[in-house]
């Protein structure tokens, strides 16, 4: 058969999207406006140009330029799933109960500190920091306290854990076992990424090597036991709010995404195996429509570095699928109030993005953790956006616009370029070893934070329209003590556990972690029999090390 015309192109999209439609029905038997104007599906351009095919595509179809559901919000709305933890697993467990009794749509853990970065709460590092900016998670005790009376097979839970990913994830499938939920019913995301550690975050371990073989450890060990689970959240969110422009933020996060498919082949994985389970996390900044480009950049260049670098298969290892969390960075301890406009516009280019999950942040959060009320506005951004504006009603609305297919061209083009540049560093553990994306990220960082200073960028509230007794509003204190009653609750632990056995999973873990073995079994094993999280991880920095980045 010849080249298929477009029509015939289209016409078949149209089959396939009907065919997907008598599984998952769309929202709505007729979208119309307010005015009884019907609204359909998807609009094209008037004329047929070549370009279309190769440029956008039809959602739902490579190169996923338009989003990577044929009916995107028509079938079902993104994820809301609000980033939430503190203090205590007791009180983070009751904020989720909350969140979801709100209309919530799925969960999101923050830890603390010295969860992130391997400590128990009764570590002398771990001083001041427990339960501070996250939950105080120590063993599988406080995981079941976490996750008490939320069905794990009903919710899916993404956890923001990175060097210590491994044995939050073991956590979670304990405790889903003691649910009498298997882990091939589980779904969520482990954040898992470690690189972007390296650049900006922090919450590293590890050397790369190991931090990159205990990742591949959970691609393989997913890929039979959790068909469902997200093994890793490539993340450009922190690179943007590090001060990367938007260029970068997509550079970075898919030169990251590059090393560990790279890193995947070489364990011996096959590409298809394991890549319809990655998935990535953005950024939603000020500028409306380069962020609404920048997704819709991202999503075409993954596409393409699938197809064509790496010879995937399967469509669905071409698909990128992503969560976006509002710029914290952009927040203003002043005139607070203002941040929810902020957040809302942030929100509306995510969703005008094609963005698959999404969280909010809170209008007080540049001062301290969110209120529960702050908490319960930025989720009623989210459910107005769905439910009240129509821009859910048809697919990849800005589509076809001029200035937005420019910009996307724009930002594909420049993102090609900077992947060239780490290629030629020998990719991107080469180019951070070598500080070349850092030092990327700090010019952006210095250039954009001299135009605020100078005036040349108007921070509404900061630099600009400025009240003299800007009120202060109520803000959540975590409650210190929540260390001590920690500690007591690990003392208690190692008193009742049998320590016998916690030593001898401890000691087979040490041995499997010289080898070349996958070591989710054995952290697995370790989890079940109360090793704390310190305890484990203290095993790997005595195989591994610990890494400083100089
Ligand atoms: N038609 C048909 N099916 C559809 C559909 C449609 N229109 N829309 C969705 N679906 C299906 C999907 O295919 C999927 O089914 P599948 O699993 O069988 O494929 C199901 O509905 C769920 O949809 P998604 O997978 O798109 O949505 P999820 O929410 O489950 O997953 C994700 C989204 C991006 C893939 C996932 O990785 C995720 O949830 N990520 C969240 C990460 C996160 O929350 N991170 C927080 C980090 S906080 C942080 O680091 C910042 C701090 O440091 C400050």
């Amino acid at each position: 058969m010849g080249e298929q015309t477009f029509t015939d192109q289209y016409q078949e999209w149209k089959r396939k999207t009907e065919k997907l439609m008598s599984k998952i029905p769309e929202r709505k038997e007729q979208f119309e406006t307010s005015s009884k104007i019907p609204i359909e599906r998807l609009y094209l351009p008037e004329q047929q140009t070549e370009h279309y095919i190769e440029k956008l595509g039809f959602p739902g179809e490579y190169p996923y330029t338009r989003g990577i559901q044929p009916t995107m919000y028509r079938g079902r709305f993104w994820t809301m799933r609000q980033y939430a933890g503190f203090s205590s697993a007791e009180e983070s467990n009751r904020r989720y109960k909350y969140l979801l009794q709100q209309g919530q749509t799925g969960l999101s853990v923050a830890f603390d500190l010295p969860t992130q970065i391997g400590y128990d709460s009764d570590d002398p590092h771990a001083k001041g920091e427990v339960g501070k900016v996250g939950v105080a998670i120590d063993s599988l005790k406080d995981m079941e306290i976490l996750f008490q009376d939320i069905p794990l097979d009903k919710v899916s839970t993404s956890m923001t854990i990175n060097a210590p990913a491994a044995i939050l994830l073991a956590m979670y499938i304990a405790v889903a076992e003691k649910q009498g939920v298997s882990s091939k019913a589980l779904s969520g995301t482990i954040q898992n990424d470690i690189l972007k550690e390296y650049i900006a975050r922090g919450t590293y371990i590890f050397p790369p090597k190991p931090s990159m073989r205990l990742i591949t450890d959970i691609f393989q060990y997913c890929s039979t036991e959790l068909p469902k689970w997200n093994t890793i959240s490539i993340s450009g969110y922190h690179i943007r709010e590090a001060g990367s422009t938007a260029v970068q933020e997509v550079a970075f996060t898919l030169a990251n995404a590059i090393a560990y498919v790279e890193s995947a082949i070489q364990a011996g994985l096959h590409v298809d195996d394991f890549a319809p389970r990655l998935a990535f996390f953005f950024n939603a900044h000020n500028q409306f429509f380069e962020e609404i480009a920048k997704f819709r950049a991202a999503r075409r260049i993954w596409a393409k570095i699938m197809k064509e670098r790496f010879h995937a298969q399967n469509p669905k290892s071409m698909q990128l699928r992503f969560h976006t969390q509002t710029a914290g960075s952009t927040l203003t301890a002043q005139q607070p109030d203002n941040n929810i406009v902020r957040v809302a516009l942030q929100a509306l280019s995510a969703v005008l993005g094609g963005t698959q999950s999404l969280h909010t942040n809170s209008r007080d959060e540049a001062l301290a953790l969110p209120t529960e009320a702050s908490a319960r506005i930025a989720l009623r951004t989210q459910q107005i956006i769905a439910n009240e504006t129509g821009v859910t009603d048809t697919v990849d609305p800005l589509g076809g616009s001029y200035y937005v297919e420019a910009l996307t061209d724009s930002i594909e083009k420049e993102v090609w370029s900077y992947l060239q540049k780490i290629d030629e560093f020998g990719g991107a553990v080469a180019a951070i070893e070598q500080g070349y994306i850092q030092r990327e990220i700090h010019k952006a960082a210095y250039d954009y934070q001299r135009d605020i200073e100078s005036g040349k960028q108007i921070i509404v509230g900061l630099n600009a329209y400025q009240i003299e007794n800007d009120e202060k509003p109520e803000i959540y204190r975590v409650d210190p003590i929540v260390g001590e009653i920690q500690a007591q609750k690990l003392k208690e632990l190692r008193k009742t556990r049998d320590n016998d056995a916690v030593n001898q999973r401890l000691s087979e873990l040490s041995q499997a972690a010289k080898t070349n073995e996958n070591l989710m079994p054995y952290i697995l094993n370790a989890v079940k029999a109360y090793a704390t999280l310190g305890e484990i991880t203290n095993v790997l920095r005595e195989v591994f090390g610990e890494y400083r980045l100089n």
